[in-house]
């Protein structure tokens, strides 16, 4: 019967949710602080998710979720390069590791989020190749403490959006705009520190012969022209090609340094169109509505792009032989039936390209919670779970796709 056909995991297969501290803790002093977005919000207080993560927890256990990727906030942890670790920050994230595997939810951890500490910032961030040794001193400290519990390291997100939005765009922090050069600097240094992290990881994070996992998280886009045969908007998109993934993917996973890495963590959302030298999407200022007029399917952020994962997956695969985990996938919309047939699609297209041979050993939806989104503040709805921002209590609703979400992980399968 056709309404029992399923598409099948693998055994063992990760479903989790992913967040990142700057955008759900809250009570946070990194370059985020002070910045305020234009609707007004700001992650001062966020989510709570640093008083509230026991509840947050329960959530996903409810959900039926085995997996929980989540980022261990620098600022909190040191107060100066090479100093230990904070013990009660340190005793923070030990108990939220612990009730994690109390529930049976495995935590993949980030080590870098868009966010550094001040003194870090105020030395230059990433331009300055200092802050590589005072990074990996974090990372050590940090293995030596966590081993014990994590054995999945993820310690670059997205390396490319960072580098972009904080050094061309002028969206993060410290908002520059066009430095192209302090761009490319960003993605060697992190590049040279994922690299020694990395080894690190895999040497010194070995308990009782289970062998850590560590990779960075990309954030693949596809960029392509509107027009097929407009020149201008072939070159902006083979240009923005070339930038963010093929020069970003060389930096991390070229030559010799690929050894470095046991996965690739991919964060995949869809793609971007060119039309006149302008990215048709949401997020740079084209409504959902008119973009519909061009025939596009968007969230209110990107175009969405299933079968980019029949392409992108292969490309890895072939390039690079390591497993991969769908390190974030969402969408953002207070559409929840476009999310459903958003995310339903994405997943078939994700099966058939494992179907096809690559090996995909986990998923985390992006995102457990609706959160501050950077430059956006609170706009982009992408939680499974809803906040009441203009409650004090924050409390936590169930979205309708929760539900969706916790049957898929349930059955470990998508029913069509
Ligand atoms: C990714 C980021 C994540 C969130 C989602 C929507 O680029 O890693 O923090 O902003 O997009």
């Amino acid at each position: 019967m056709s309404s029992e056909a399923i598409l099948k995991f693998p055994p063992g297969f990760l479903w989790g949710t992913a967040t990142s501290p700057t955008q759900v803790e809250g009570h946070i002093e990194n370059e985020w602080t002070h910045f305020t977005a234009p609707d007004g919000g700001h992650c001062r207080i966020a989510c709570d998710h640093y008083h509230r993560y026991p509840e947050d927890v329960d959530w996903m256990a409810q959900l039926g979720l085995n997996a929980y990727r989540f980022g261990l906030e620098w600022s909190r942890l040191q107060t100066a390069p090479f100093a230990p670790l904070n013990p009660a920050e340190l005793a923070r994230y030990v108990d939220l590791l612990d009730r994690l595997q109390a529930k049976g939810i495995t935590p993949m951890v980030v080590l870098h989020h868009f966010s550094n500490p001040p003194w870090i910032t105020a030395a230059g961030g990433w331009t300055n190749p200092a802050t590589i040794p005072a990074f990996v001193d974090f990372v050590r400290q940090l293995v030596a403490a966590l081993k014990d519990r994590v054995y999945l390291w993820n310690t670059f997100n997205e390396p490319d959006t960072y580098a972009c939005v904080a050094y061309l765009l002028g969206g993060f922090p410290p908002q520059r705009k066009w430095k192209l050069g302090q761009f490319r600097k960003v993605i060697s240094h992190m590049a040279r520190a994922h690299v020694q992290a990395s080894r690190i990881i895999r040497r010194e994070g070995v308990v009782a012969g289970r062998k850590p996992e560590v990779g960075i998280a990309k954030n693949w886009t596809f960029f392509h022209a509107y027009h097929r045969f407009s020149p201008w908007d072939r070159l902006t998109a083979l240009a923005c090609h070339y930038t963010f993934n093929k020069f970003v993917l060389d930096a991390f996973l070229g030559g010799g340094r690929g050894r470095a890495s046991t996965f690739i963590g991919l964060n995949y959302y869809g793609r971007v169109r060119f039309h006149h030298f302008r990215a048709m999407i949401p997020a740079s200022g084209t409504p959902v509505k008119t973009l519909k007029d061009f025939g596009f399917v968007c969230d209110d952020m990107v175009e969405r792009y299933p079968e980019g994962f029949g392409k992108i997956l292969p490309y890895l695969h072939r390039k690079f032989h390591l497993p991969v985990y769908l390190t974030e996938h969402g969408a953002a919309s207070n559409d929840e039936a476009f999310r459903e047939r958003d995310l339903r699609g994405n997943l078939a297209a994700l099966h058939r390209a494992m179907q096809a041979g690559v090996a995909v050993r986990g998923f985390f939806y992006w995102s457990l919670l609706d959160n501050f989104e950077w430059q956006f503040g609170y706009t982009k709805k992408f939680g499974l779970l809803a906040v009441d921002f203009s409650d004090p209590a924050l409390p936590r609703s169930r979205k309708p796709l929760a539900g969706v979400y916790a049957e898929i992980a349930r059955a470990n399968g998508l029913r069509l």
